[in-house]
């Protein structure tokens, strides 16, 4: 598996940290959108693995509303394992975290047997043949009744998509910084830090299509697979291992509605 020339660093990690409310667009809703397809009730027990947990915000809130979930959080910025640790610290035993690079494969055994595999704003990293070997094996390594969710960048398929969503970044970014913080001070930096990927593409970026992504998971054997939100190019998306229906599949109801998830989420990345 490869990925681009430059890898991420702690000063990327700090940044990220300070601007992610504002350059990543409408991130509680794309991160709740992805909690609703869990497929089990909220009663159930099941193990889950988190690639590029970051400051451990998707991990917490999952595990939130999943009282009997146990996580595996897994990053490679020591930075942010160090803010996962201590956001997970409430979880004791029920939340581990490892180092790993998304760009091998020497921590897939890390997913073996796992019910349920997430994903936030890392994939992208990896080449198309990459993402496409990462879907095989997870689907390979996970448990009959489980699930890959992903929040990723998905790139346009003709330049104006790319237009498209580099425009919506930064009107979307702007709206945030003032909704936020009240000031467009944060909007500035990330302006001028060039965080917006599709007006400033990098050799370390590598998006695929929302297209070929849904392909690639459906190719990989996945069921079920679907887009479920998409904005400004940033997009949930992911399969089931076996289609709905399994036995030991909750049914919708069962699972936090969207308005939980949101408040989990809301929560998880305040504290
Ligand atoms: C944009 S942040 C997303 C963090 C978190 N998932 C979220 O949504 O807030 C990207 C994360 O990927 C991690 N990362 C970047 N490149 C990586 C690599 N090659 N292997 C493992 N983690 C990597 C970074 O340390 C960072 O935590």
């Amino acid at each position: 598996m490869t990925q681009g020339d430059s890898k991420w660093s702690d000063d990327e990690s700090r940044a990220y940290a300070q601007l992610a409310d504002v350059a990543v667009p409408s991130r509680r809703e794309q991160l709740a959108a992805l909690i609703t397809q869990i497929p089990f009730k909220t009663t159930k027990k099941f193990r889950f693995v988190d690639l590029a947990c970051g400051e451990g915000g998707l991990t917490k809130a999952i595990m939130t509303l999943y009282p009997k979930a146990t996580a595996l959080a897994l990053d490679g910025s020591p930075a942010m394992l160090g803010a996962a640790s201590r956001r997970l610290s409430e979880f004791g035993n029920r939340a581990k975290m490892a180092t790993f690079d998304i760009a091998n494969d020497g921590w897939h055994h890390y997913i073996d047997g796992a019910d349920l595999v997430v994903s936030s704003l890392v994939i992208h990293h990896v080449d198309s043949n990459g993402k496409r070997s990462l879907y095989r094996d997870v689907f390979n390594r996970i448990s009959e009744r489980g699930a890959l969710l992903i929040v990723d960048v998905v790139a346009g398929r003709r330049p104006s998509v790319w237009s498209l969503h580099a425009d919506l970044f930064d009107r979307i970014a702007h709206e945030q910084s003032v909704n936020e913080t009240g000031s467009s001070e944060l909007f500035n930096i990330v302006q001028r830090d060039e965080w917006n990927l599709f007006r400033y593409p990098e050799d370390s970026e590598i998006p695929d299509t929302i297209f070929d992504n849904l392909k690639w998971l459906d190719e990989a054997g996945f069921q079920d697979v679907d887009c479920l939100w998409l904005r400004a190019g940033y997009a949930v998306f992911g399969g089931h291992k076996t289609a709905w229906g399994h036995p030991s599949h909750g049914l919708p109801s069962e699972g936090p509605s969207y308005e939980d998830a949101l408040l989990a989420v809301s929560d998880a990345l305040r504290n």
